[in-house]
């Protein structure tokens, strides 16, 4: 059975090392679509999977990360900031290869919406590559409805086509 659950610093380890583990290979199709594709640098993915970015992204953005696990081993996460009192940002949401298509990245946002309700967020917003269809149709699928599409700097060079989303809470 899967269960939701707020990460712990010994857990964010864990997904970290699981995250660049599952980057080291270079063939797979998670690596060609979320990576190859959209022409990142392999250091920019390394440090976006870090230890130390996850564990500063909690300790000082008031980062919340929310774990998939199915007898204790991580099956996704979903990671949240705040953007105001009221608005949050869904910054990622990650299903392990082996477990996508089968409702868990669903459940977990759902579990995550949740929760970030109960914080007094009335508002959750995502971005989105205007060319990731499978992840435009999730998040289409789950209720977010598309408030405008920009051009923008990407953190790694370059530019990218992004989708903005928001779902109220
Ligand atoms: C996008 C993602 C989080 C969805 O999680 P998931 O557990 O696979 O999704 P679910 O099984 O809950 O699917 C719900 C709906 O989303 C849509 N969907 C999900 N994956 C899809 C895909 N590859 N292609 C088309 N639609 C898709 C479908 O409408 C699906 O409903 P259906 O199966 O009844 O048709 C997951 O596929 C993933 O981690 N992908 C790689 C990383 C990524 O792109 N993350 C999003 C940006 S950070």
């Amino acid at each position: 059975m899967v269960r939701f659950k707020i990460a712990s610093e010994d857990e964010l380890r864990v997904l970290s090392r699981n995250l660049l583990r599952l980057m080291q290979d270079k063939s797979s199709q998670v690596y060609r679509d979320n990576v190859v594709k959209f022409g990142i640098p392999d250091d920019y993915v390394q440090k976006a999977f870090s230890e130390g970015s996850f564990l500063n992204a909690v300790r000082e953005r008031e980062s919340i990360i929310y774990l998939a696990t199915e007898n204790d081993d991580i099956r996704g996460f979903a990671q949240t900031y705040p953007q105001s009192d009221t608005t949050a940002e869904l910054d990622r949401i990650i299903i392990l290869p082996d477990y996508i298509r089968k409702g868990v990245g669903t459940a977990l946002l759902n579990a995550a919406l949740e929760d970030q309700k109960t914080r007094g967020f009335r508002k959750i917003i995502v971005n989105a590559g205007s060319g990731e269809s499978h992840a435009r149709r999730f998040y289409e699928k789950n209720g977010f409805k598309q408030l405008s599409e920009t051009e923008v700097d990407a953190p790694w060079g370059g530019k990218i086509s992004l989708v903005t989303y928001e779902r109220d809470l």
